[in-house]
């Protein structure tokens, strides 16, 4: 199951395409509501890269030739490319460039791309003085997002945070991250653990390897490779031997994912029950934990917007933790008992 946006990137073009020629106050509100509802829902932009000579001659390519393969999968955002950009004569700024579809890329010169989430890029513009802001869809029907309108955009915006369940495969979910019911030695398991390595593919083994193991309730992260998610996070869960100290590692874990996904501007995080399997920890004691440290981990970073994901692989396990948010929810807002009170009696 796709874990499905409930806006597409058309909630930019569309009011972009509506305000052509009769460029409004009110038309250019709608574009801007539309890039942060964009935003919230985790769209991203296709933006034209330049790779770096090395990042070329690693690939392989033919620096003078068009028909290049688009390297998305393969280059390393942070030493392989920088950002195309468009320069403005008239203030001697720059102007990054970004497109809503292949559609509207493919209208100008071709170009390598690399997918970039809105919540990621429009920080980082909003923050770059050198940058005048993004021209979007330059080719087609063009809108100028200036970097006043992202600093406003980012000043309104209240990032929701929200807890959803979800019954099935975790490696199907097409979230920032999922996580891993992992060992310490970060080598592939059966559970969740053994379906993420068969899903992730060869590449997951070696970045396991030199991450050189993980300490039962401490996580680390790796890139998602064949899985939807961009990023994987390991995490070891407490065996569960009865001896009293396993609530609090399987709380570290969850509050050391959730650290980790902020940390690394992940937005929409999955967890499976962990340690509820092989571990034998007792399924609706963890289920209060994981809700319980999530809880308070969204309350105190009510500034950062993070949809989390409790991925069941049974009906069971989803009604346990159904039952236990339900029962929490009660406990922080609980029915008003007193009697209501006649008021005519108190007039006496
Ligand atoms: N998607 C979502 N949840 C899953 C999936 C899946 N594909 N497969 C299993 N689960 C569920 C199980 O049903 C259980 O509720 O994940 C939960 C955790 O079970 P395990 O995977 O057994 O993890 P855990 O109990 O933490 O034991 C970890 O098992 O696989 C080994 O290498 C792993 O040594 C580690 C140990």
């Amino acid at each position: 199951m796709a874990f499905k946006s409930l806006y597409d990137i058309t909630v930019i073009e569309k009011p972009v395409r509506a305000a052509l020629g009769n460029e409004t106050t009110e038309s250019t509100i709608a574009i801007l509501e539309g890039i942060r509802l964009a935003m919230n829902n985790y769209c991203s932009f296709r933006m034209p890269i330049v790779l770096t000579d090395e990042a070329i001659d690693r690939l392989g390519f033919n620096k003078d030739s068009n028909e290049n393969p688009n390297p998305e999968e393969l280059v390393d955002p942070e030493h392989d490319f920088t950002l195309r950009t468009i320069h403005n004569e008239e203030t001697n700024k720059d102007w990054l460039v970004a497109f809503t579809s292949e559609e509207e890329s493919g209208k100008g010169p071709a170009s390598a791309i690399y997918t970039v989430p809105l919540f990621d890029i429009l920080p980082k513009v909003a923050a770059i003085q050198e940058v005048e802001g993004i021209v979007i869809n330059p080719w087609g029907t063009a809108f100028s997002l200036r970097r006043s309108m992202i600093e406003e955009i980012l000043r309104i915006n209240n990032p929701e945070s929200q807890i959803f369940f979800n019954l099935g495969d975790i490696t199907t979910l097409e979230c920032d991250a999922i996580v891993n019911a992992a060992n310490e030695r970060l080598v592939s398991g059966s559970g969740v653990d053994g379906a993420i390595h068969l899903a992730a593919g060869k590449r997951l083994n070696k970045a396991c390897r030199e991450l050189g193991g993980c300490e039962t309730g401490k996580a680390k992260i790796t890139k998602g490779y064949n899985l939807k998610a961009r990023y994987i996070i390991h995490t070891v869960g407490p065996v569960y031997r009865g001896k009293g100290d396993e609530a609090s590692y399987l709380a570290d874990c969850y509050l050391n994912s959730l650290n980790l996904a902020r940390a690394h501007n992940i937005h929409s995080i999955a967890f499976p029950a962990i340690s509820t399997g092989a571990y034998k920890f007792p399924a609706e004691e963890a289920a209060n934990i994981a809700l319980d440290i999530t809880a308070q981990w969204l309350e105190l970073n009510s500034d950062y917007g993070l949809q989390v994901i409790f991925c069941c692989y049974d009906q069971g396990m989803l009604d346990i933790y159904q039952n236990v948010l339900s029962n929490m929810t009660k406990q922080m807002n609980p029915p008003d008992f007193q009697e209501p009170v006649d008021l005519d009696l108190q007039k006496t």
